[in-house]
């Protein structure tokens, strides 16, 4: 068991840490007070290939691995946890699904600008009266005479819907009350019938704009099918086998810039004679920090290398992000705690790692929605 990393992720690793000190971490503050889209980020995000890491040169990716998308998906969500996640869905919930199941037609006219950064794409699964239980969609596609699909019903929770050129849309395509059967759907955003509602107020992320989508009839080519015909849940699932490894890389990203925090601050605050970081009490908290953070990242590491070598990862994915988010809410809540009454101020930033944090135990499947897919994996056979 080797647990170096290799020449190539070392590199993408200092890169990445390079250009999120210096170009994300000053404008994070900013971008979450006023939620604003951080369009420039995105585009270096692109220059430097971080928008389809894991997509071969020849679709417009940077030709790496998982391993370097968890790599950079840490340092990018430690500087600033929108760039983050706009960079998450676009690698893993956009570009990966494109990438395994798409047509030559969709990784040429699709993939390649979306891997490349020049457009974005977003995944539309979550409807306002589903989302644990995705399915049970109400959004449904109409197959016609020419083989072309008319799309109706609405998603909700769409991170970079409001930005994204094309979204992947999941919709029961065979009607039936206990075994619906659903198609995903290529949808670009200036096809009549389709209509992006004002971005969501959230508590965090603020800068990553997401929103409802509606669909009125709205007609889908046949060569838009992506995947296999009735097969759409299916694609949604492997989907997010791939997208909880890149939120436990954001959980990291996030918790981690919490820990450091709370390290630097303690060897600095002075009380009872001395630094904190002399009191029992404070080195407890930084050791727990310490513990969960390595062990959160073993584990999503090892959901990556495993993704890399084309092995069914289901239950380890979700094992990474489960851990990984809960982690991230309790260190969050320790850094924060380290710093008394200055944590709870905006001066240090903690408070937004706080408020960042608790979106990973969220999207992408609750942790309840983890330990049932875990169990599922356990119980199986
Ligand atoms: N890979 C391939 N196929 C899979 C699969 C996987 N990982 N997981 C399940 N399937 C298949 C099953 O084998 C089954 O196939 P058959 O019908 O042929 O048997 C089919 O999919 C249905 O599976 P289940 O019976 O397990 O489905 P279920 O209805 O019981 O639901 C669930 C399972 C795990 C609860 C699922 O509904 C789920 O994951 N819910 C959470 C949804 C979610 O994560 N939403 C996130 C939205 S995206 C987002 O959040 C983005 C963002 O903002 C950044």
């Amino acid at each position: 068991m080797n647990f170096d990393l290799t020449e190539d992720h070392r590199l993408i690793q200092q890169t990445a840490r390079d250009f999120a000190t210096k170009e994300i971490e000053p404008k994070a503050a900013e971008l979450d007070r006023t939620a604003r889209w951080p369009t420039e980020i995105v585009a270096r995000m692109a220059e430097l290939g971080f928008m389809g890491l894991a997509i071969p040169t020849e679709y417009g990716g940077a030709g790496l691995d998982t391993v370097s998308y968890v790599l950079v998906m840490e340092e990018v969500s430690r500087a600033c946890a929108s760039s983050g996640v706009i960079m998450s869905v676009n690698n893993s919930l956009f570009c990966d699904p494109l990438y395994k199941f798409g047509t030559d037609f969709q990784k040429t006219e699709i993939l390649t600008p979306t891997a490349s950064g020049q457009k974005l794409g977003a995944f539309c699964l979550t409807e306002p009266a589903s989302g644990s239980d995705a399915r049970t969609m109400k959004t449904v596609c109409e197959k016609q005479g020419d083989g072309s699909w008319i799309l109706n019903g609405s998603k909700n929770f769409i991170t970079v819907g409001p930005e994204a050129e094309h979204l992947i849309v999941f919709a029961v395509s065979t009607p039936h009350p206990e075994k619906p059967k659903h198609t995903a759907l290529l949808v670009r955003r200036d096809w009549p019938g389709y209509q992006v509602a004002p971005h969501d107020e959230k508590m965090g992320i603020r800068a990553a704009h997401s929103s409802t989508i509606f669909f009125e009839n709205v007609r889908v080519p046949k060569e838009y099918v992506l995947g296999e015909e009735g097969l759409g849940f299916k694609v949604a699932m492997a989907t997010l086998d791939g997208g909880r490894i890149g939120i436990a890389a954001q959980a990291l990203g996030i918790a981690r810039a919490a820990y450091e925090k709370a390290v630097a601050y303690s060897k600095e605050r002075k009380a009872f004679g001395g630094t904190i970081s002399g009191l029992q009490a404070i080195q407890f908290m930084i050791a727990d920090m310490a513990v969960e953070l390595d062990a959160a990242r073993l584990l999503t590491l090892r959901a990556a290398y495993m993704k890399d070598k084309g092995v069914r990862h289901t239950a380890e994915s979700a094992m990474a992000k489960l851990f990984a988010s809960e982690m991230c809410t309790r260190v969050t809540h320790k850094a924060l705690q380290v710093h008394g009454g200055y944590g709870y101020t905006t001066e240090y930033g903690i408070e937004r790692h706080y408020r960042d944090a608790r979106i990973t135990e969220i999207y992408e499947g609750t942790s309840e929605i983890q330990r049932v897919v875990i169990a599922g994996n356990v119980l199986k056979g």
